[in-house]
């Protein structure tokens, strides 16, 4: 998601140095092109070469470094840049920064570019809640300097408190959404994924396999383009995207209820959750005890999308259709009798696809004619749906994600 990406990474001299190296691998992993600015400070703690082995590149420490081209080659690193990542930022760098002195490179190329910062402090506890920093921080995010931590926890200095550096994996994700331009602003979008549980005793459910990697995909995307995003999951080991407001469920009736209590209030639905089809018809209340052959009954569970068509007023309804045969004939009887605006059809049977694969391959059909995407990882699937989305409203998407 960071292909083609020039990023300016500033290392300050933290103890949460070594964080950045993390850091730096997965912004390269991502695609971007990583440029490291270390202060003095920061090359006590780390070495170059760690920075240089990572990033494939030349670790950049003077203004006056030799043999890096003309004298104005900080102008050149600055105006190239697409964002400037400062992690792990200092109290003295953030404060330089805030009163505009250029003493280093490192904030000589703050003063120089029209990038936008990204800002990771970390420090101790009582220097974070020192007035003078907390002035200096609230004075750049005024001026439209974003920022991501502190957190809460045990600080390297032994002091537990506000102070340690947001994870890489939080400031790359921070990073991305800086990046991605915003062409869902103004939609408000409701997302489900995962799977049902429907208990059949106190220790034991039916299910399915759904691991909700699509929808969170989904809402990640949708969140990064400029959304307002819901997502309602089934239970999964996936950890919800920032700024999404994020419901967990178990059964299907408790999916159906958090939906319905939104759905006046939301612009498109996208129900990518594994929906059980059916209910038992009841639930024991002690464990079923061990036992040759027994029979289980049950009911059609609630048809939620179903129901949402309907219901649906102006919103925009996107269903998924999981199918083991007949992907088209299916995908379409569905989204004529659930009165969709798009659905989004995969084949079970294709190992590539489906639950628990990192990707995709899915059929769009939406009325007006069928899409075939080719194999895609689930974000870049999520983009594509999300395409239709912005295009549907006559826009033109406006990443070049593909
Ligand atoms: O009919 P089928 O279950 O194949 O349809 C799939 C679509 O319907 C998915 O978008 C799924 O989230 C939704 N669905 C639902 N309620 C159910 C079953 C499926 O909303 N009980």
């Amino acid at each position: 998601m960071l292909r083609g990406k020039e990023i300016l990474l500033g290392v300050t001299g933290g103890i949460a140095a070594y964080k950045a190296l993390e850091l730096v691998r997965l912004l390269v992993k991502d695609g971007a092109d990583v440029g490291v600015i270390m202060t003095a400070a920061a090359r006590e703690f780390v070495t170059p070469l760690s920075f240089e082995t990572l990033s494939g590149k030349g670790v950049y420490t003077g203004t006056f470094d030799t043999g890096r081209g003309p004298s104005t080659f900080h102008i050149d690193l600055a105006d190239k840049a697409n964002i400037f990542i400062i992690a792990p930022a200092t109290a003295n760098t953030i404060g330089k920064i805030a009163t505009g002195i250029a003493d280093d490179l490192l904030t000589t190329i703050a003063i120089s570019t029209t990038a936008p910062f990204l800002i990771a402090p970390a420090m101790n506890v009582n220097m974070y809640n020192n007035p003078v920093v907390q002035g200096n921080i609230k004075k750049l995010k005024k001026l439209g300097f974003n920022f991501i931590g502190p957190e809460e926890g045990g600080l390297a200095c032994g002091y537990e408190g506000k102070g340690r550096m947001s994870e890489p994996l939080d400031i790359r994700e921070a990073a991305i959404g800086i990046l991605t331009p915003k062409d869902l602003v103004g939609e408000r979008i409701l997302i489900t994924a995962g799977p049902t549980r429907e208990f059949i005793d106190p220790v034991r459910f039916i299910s399915n396999p759904s691991t909700g990697k699509m929808g969170f995909a989904m809402a990640r995307i949708a969140k990064h383009r400029g959304a307002e995003v819901t997502l309602i999951s089934g239970d999964v080991p996936l950890r919800p995207p920032s700024g999404v407001e994020f419901i967990k469920v178990t059964a299907a009736d408790e999916m159906r209820n958090e939906i319905l209590k939104r759905f006046e209030k939301v612009s498109v639905v996208i129900m990518s959750a594994a929906v059980g089809d059916f209910l038992p018809k009841e639930t024991k209340s002690e464990k079923i005890k061990k036992q040759k052959g027994f029979t289980l009954e049950f009911n059609l569970a609630p048809d939620i999308l179903k129901e949402l068509g309907a219901k649906k007023d102006a919103q925009t309804l996107i269903g998924f259709a999981a199918e083991t045969e007949r992907l088209d004939e299916n995908a379409q009887k569905k989204f004529l009798d659930k009165n969709l605006d798009l659905i989004v059809a995969n084949n079970l049977k294709d190992p590539d696809s489906g639950f628990g694969a990192d990707t995709n391959r899915v059929t769009l059909i939406d009325g007006k004619g069928v899409e075939r995407l080719p194999l895609l990882s689930k974000e870049e699937t999520a983009y594509r749906v999300l395409d239709w989305l912005v295009r549907r409203s006559g826009k033109k998407p406006l990443h070049q994600f593909i």
